[in-house]
């Protein structure tokens, strides 16, 4: 019998008007990043979260680099960062000059904790110059909160995986001093590579835009700071507008598939589902359990690649890995709970339901191994 057909994670579904843009690009000859297509989704994702300014970038790390600097973050500052968050988030801070303040997240909704960061914050000798939140899976963190507790510090929201989420009614990427997104290819709305930087702030944009392309002024080879070669190309562009023009589609598929995952783990206790609060309608971006150990995800992860599924688990806590290991950090242990024992399941937007039901029936399988197992 033929094998079945191997379902990945996450992977992006290109059923728009992706090849008809991009063909433009070509057509046009505009294939660099001084493109009509990276204006366009600037002011598309300007309007989507209800900002001012956004500025695109060649991914989201270099997007948050660009925050960080705009919220002044240099040499020697600490930024708060959740312990629990891809690499990317703390690595943007070392770019900046910075070094990360560690804190851990809720157990509530696996987001930045912000009473850990009011006692942070109320350490004043501790250098602490921003705060960096983020959407967790595509799950909003407590934004007032967060500002509430910052005070006067700014925030700048890692939304990389958020585009579609809503915090209290509001957009994702419009709820910090800065937010940013990643339109890389795991995420629901893909540009190949690509991130944006978003704020209402007109003199920080500026500041973005050019040092984005390598701070020149003028047209003339004279600068005035040390810039980056960061904008986003035209075809990189054009994909993320063709896109974006699907996201609502792609955004309510994810929660469908999130829904029907959720449904079918109603009433075992060897998973829980990934967090969902009153405060947030999360993107779904990446459908996640947890489980109650590493070997019980690793043994999941076994029971689906027999099925011919990928899973896989998802972030670590990085306070303790050796590139971070000298940054400070206020942890409680839920952090460290979730590394190793979340797994990520397929949720591609484009998923079908016979692909979701090999899914949903290993599940099962690895449900009724264990059991079998215990008995
Ligand atoms: C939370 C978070 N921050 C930042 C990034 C970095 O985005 P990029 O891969 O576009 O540089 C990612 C990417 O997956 C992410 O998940």
């Amino acid at each position: 019998m033929a094998k079945p057909a191997w379902i990945p994670l996450s992977v992006p579904d290109l059923r728009g008007r992706e090849a008809e843009y991009l063909a433009q690009c070509v057509a046009d000859n505009w294939v660099s990043s001084a493109g009509p297509f990276v204006t366009e989704l600037e002011v598309r994702m300007a309007s989507l979260a209800g900002r001012d300014h956004a500025v695109a970038t060649v991914n989201g790390t270099t997007a948050l680099h660009l925050a960080l600097i705009a919220a002044g973050v240099g040499r020697g500052d600490r930024v708060i960062v959740p312990d629990w968050t891809f690499g990317a988030s703390t690595n943007a801070i070392y770019h900046a000059g910075g070094e990360p303040y560690f804190v851990d997240v809720t157990l509530e909704s696996w987001t930045l904790d912000p009473e850990l960061v009011a006692d942070v914050v109320a350490d004043r000798d501790n250098r602490v110059r921003a705060v960096i939140a983020v959407h967790a899976l595509g799950h909003p963190a407590d934004m007032e909160a967060i500002r509430t507790v910052a005070g006067d510090l700014p925030v700048i929201e890692d939304a990389a995986g958020a585009i579609g989420a809503t915090y209290k009614g509001r957009r994702a990427g419009g709820l910090g001093d800065f937010g940013v997104f990643s339109f890389n290819g795991n995420k629901t709305v893909t540009a190949g590579g690509g991130g944006m930087v978003l704020t209402d702030d007109e003199t920080s944009a500026k500041r973005i835009r050019h040092l984005s392309t390598q701070a020149r002024p003028g047209s003339t080879y004279v600068h005035d700071a040390i810039g980056f070669n960061y904008r986003m190309t035209n075809l990189n562009a054009a994909v993320g507008l063709a896109q974006l023009e699907r996201l609502d589609d792609m955004v309510a598929a994810r929660r469908r598939i999130a829904a029907r995952y959720d449904d079918a783990i109603t009433g075992r206790d060897d998973v829980a589902a990934m967090p969902r609060t009153a405060w947030a309608e999360s993107s779904c971006w990446l459908y996640s359990l947890k489980t109650a150990s590493a070997t019980d995800a690793g043994s999941l992860i076994d029971e689906f690649a027999k099925a011919r599924i990928e899973a896989r688990t998802f972030w670590e806590s990085l306070a303790g890995q050796a590139p971070y290991r000298s940054a400070p950090s206020r942890l409680t242990g839920i952090s460290e709970s979730l590394s190793g024992t979340v797994v990520s399941l397929p949720c591609s937007s484009h998923l079908t339901g016979a692909e979701q039901d090999r899914v949903v029936a290993a599940l099962a399988a690895w449900r009724g191994a264990a059991l079998e197992k215990a008995a």
